[in-house]
This record gives C-alpha cells, structure tokens and sequence, in this order.
C-alpha cells in the first residue's frame, strides 16, 4: 500500500533531507584524487550523528534477509551502479566519477538521495553520462504532481536517456520512501504498463532514482554481495532525490 504523510511527517522529511543533502554537499568536497572511499563514509557518519539523525542504511537489509549494509554511504565508481562498498582500497583517481548514495533517519522518518562527483579532469563522455542523468531526474521530477501517473516520470526519463543514446538500466528501481528506505511504489525509469496504473496523490513521497548506461542496460552483481556493476564495464550515471508530492506539483525534500 502507498502511503501518505501528513504535513508533519512531511516537515520532518524536509528536515531529514536538509540534514542529507548538506551532509551529501560536504562529503562531495572531499572527493578528490587519492581519497578512499571509506574515508568518506567515516566523513558521511559523522556528519549525520553529530546533526543528530542516523545512517539509514547501515545495518539496513533490502531483501529483508542475510547480512545488513555494513556503512552509512554506497560509492559506487565508473561502471558500479548502486551499493558499492566504502572500502580502505577503492582510492579515487582522477578521470573517475563517483556516485554517492546516501540515507538519512531523522525522527523515524528516511530520505535517500544521489549525488554524481567527477574526481580531476574527467573524460567528455562522463561529463556527458553525469549531465545527461541529472537532466532526467530533473525532466521527470516536473512530471510528478497529483492526478499524474507514474508512468510520466517513467516516459520523461527513458525518453531523455535515448536521446542522448544512452539505456535505463531496467533491473534497478525508484521506490516509495518514509518510515522504512524502501517502501511501495516502485518506481521504474522506463515506461510500462504497470506505472501508467500508479496515480500521484498529495502526500505519497518517492525517491526517484534514474540509472542510465553509457552501453547495455545489462547488470551484474559482484561477488560481495552488494555492489551491482554494468555487464559491458562502460559507465553507468544515476541522481536521486526525495521528493514529496504537492497540491499542484512536487516539492524536493532533498535539497
Ligand atoms: N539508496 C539505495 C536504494 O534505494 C539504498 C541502499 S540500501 C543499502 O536502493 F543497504 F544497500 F545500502
Ligand atoms: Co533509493
């Protein structure tokens, strides 16, 4: 069931989501050549328990089962999609870009939210993949407002990516977001049946996530366990934000 927040809930999502993006905004600084990603984790945790919110997703477990996220921030590099581990070794050298996916609990209620970093000089077509990504989270966030399907989102997002001859990975999704990370809808990037019967209401807040592949829109898992990488190796670029749907649009609570 999709739920709706009220304008306190609401509220407390719009403060969560300032805590996220001004966390997510500092850790993006400290992105440069020769940082390791678990440097920025520690940076991310730090940041979020000393504003008095939590890390959403460690210890969180997506499939309900196994193991739970062993940190508070994914970084996923180049042609890692989503989940990848903050490790020691996964030092950032230049050319890199660098997806950084973060959660934020503040008063029970969770935000999610992805930001994109080149580290140094990077190549035209990663500047053309982190681009042409935000464009299609920005694209599809002015297609939510009540009365709208989902399946507008989906359309304004695929169509941008094809554009720009790039594909929607289709195993990877968006969702509904609030008192757990993950709650329903999911949100697809592509169009398709399913989302044209989604129907925005005022009060439902998603976080809309668009994954787009520089080649296939193929994935694989890695042998971790979390980090899910293209099948082809070329780049992947995904943005998120939470949003929460309005009288007469959407208001982005990750900003
Ligand atoms: N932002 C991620 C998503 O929406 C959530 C990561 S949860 C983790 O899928 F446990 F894998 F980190
Ligand atoms: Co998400």
């Amino acid at each position: 069931m999709i739920t709706i927040k009220s304008k306190e809930e609401i509220e407390i999502m719009r403060q969560g989501g300032r805590i996220l993006a001004s966390v997510l905004q500092k850790v993006s600084e400290n992105v440069k050549i020769g940082t390791s990603a678990a440097d920025l984790d520690k940076l991310a945790r730090e940041l979020i328990f000393s504003s008095g919110a939590r890390p959403s997703f460690l210890n969180y477990k997506p499939g309900g089962a196994g193991e739970g996220y062993p940190a508070a921030l994914c970084v996923s590099v180049n042609d890692e999609i989503v989940h990848g581990l903050p490790l020691k070794d996964k030092i950032l050298r230049e050319g890199d870009i660098v997806k950084l996916d973060l959660g934020v609990e503040y008063k029970k209620l969770h935000t999610d939210a992805t930001v994109m970093v080149g580290v140094g000089k990077i190549s035209t077509v990663a500047e053309k993949i982190m681009r042409v990504t935000k464009e299609c989270l920005e694209l599809g966030i002015k297609k939510i407002k009540p009365g709208a399907s989902l399946n507008e989102y989906a359309l304004a997002v695929e169509d941008h990516a094809r554009e720009n001859e790039f594909e929607i990975v289709r195993d990877l999704v968006g969702h509904g977001v609030g008192y757990t990370v993950h709650e329903p809808p999911q949100v697809f990037n592509y169009a398709d049946r399913r989302m044209k019967e989604i129907i925005l209401q005022e009060g439902m807040t998603l976080a809309l996530e668009p994954m787009v592949n520089e080649g296939s829109f193929e994935i694989v898992l890695v042998e971790d366990g979390w980090t899910y990488k293209t099948r082809d190796g070329k780049l992947n670029g995904h943005w998120e934000h939470t949003v929460a749907v309005t009288k007469s649009g959407c208001e982005v609570l990750t900003k």
